[in-house]
């Protein structure tokens, strides 16, 4: 195991940082939940995430991180991921993937779930439903020192079930004091998967992306950011973070007022 200040294995007192990290991520995200309605413009939302994030002392991780001009991304539709908030305001119908990642005391915490705006499709619906099981099934598959590839296994043998498709160009990844770090964690099997192991003490998300159609993603050239599904169909995400523990997962970033495990969209 790496050792020094970009350790992967975490001691109790890290531990501790990256519980209070999680624990904020979360309260945040049920701080915005209200927000998230029809007729709200995504720059609002971040504008409270903001807020919030300053007025209870943290630092929005994304607010500049190599170069990404908001506190948090907001991703509409067939965008997959990386949505810079703006004047688009939401409407009845819509999927919207909220992503928020905070700094504790030099801690982050990750996650992000999506929300439906009033009556969806029930494709929408499906797919939402998808993304949660699934990283809910992959949590569940995790054991002291298992393979970082029983994410991936466990994800894209439940998305073909339902005949939807796993983003592959857009990964989880340990985090503490860094926002990303090693391990990469894929949400599709691969060889280095295959040989990485989450052993005790080690932080980092799962946050797969589902796609209701081709699994392929294309980068805006004008924003460099905002990330699509290539054939312009739907996508959602959930994402946690977690801390494996001698015991097993334990998941840093639970919120009070979002869907539990089990939940029905
Ligand atoms: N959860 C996302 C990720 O880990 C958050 C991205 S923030 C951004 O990639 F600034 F990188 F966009
Ligand atoms: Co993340």
């Amino acid at each position: 195991m790496l050792q020094g200040k970009n350790r992967l294995v975490l001691d109790e007192s890290a531990r501790q940082c990256m519980r209070a990290a999680g624990q904020f991520n979360a309260e945040l995200l049920d701080f915005i939940r209200d927000l998230v309605i029809p007729g709200v413009a995504t720059s609002e939302i971040d504008a409270h995430v903001e807020q919030y994030t300053r007025d209870h002392g943290h630092v929005p991780a994304p607010l500049g991180y190599q170069g990404f001009p908001k506190s948090c991304c907001t991703s509409v539709n067939e965008v997959i991921c990386h949505g810079i908030p703006g004047d688009y305001r939401l409407q009845e119908g819509d999927l919207i993937n909220v992503d928020l990642s905070t700094i504790v005391d030099g801690w982050h915490g990750d996650s992000s779930e999506t929300f439906l705006i009033g009556d969806v499709s029930a494709m929408a619906r499906a797919l939402t439903q998808c993304s949660f099981d699934c990283l809910y099934l992959a949590i569940g598959a995790l054991t002291p020192g298992c393979p970082v590839s029983d994410i991936g296994n466990t994800i894209v043998e439940a998305a073909r079930a339902r005949q939807f498709s796993v983003v592959r160009e857009y990964t989880g990844h340990g985090l503490g004091r860094r926002f990303h770090q090693e391990p990469t964690i894929p949400h599709y099997p691969t060889k280095q998967a295959r040989r990485d192991r989450l052993e005790p003490g080690m932080c980092f998300t799962i946050e797969p992306m589902i796609n209701q159609g081709t699994r392929l993603t294309q980068q805006d050239p004008e924003d460099g950011w905002t990330v699509r599904t290539k054939d312009g169909q739907l996508s959602a995400q959930f994402e946690h973070t977690i801390l494996m523990t001698e015991e097993g997962p334990e998941i840093l970033t639970p919120t009070r007022h979002g869907p539990q495990p089990g939940h029905q969209f």
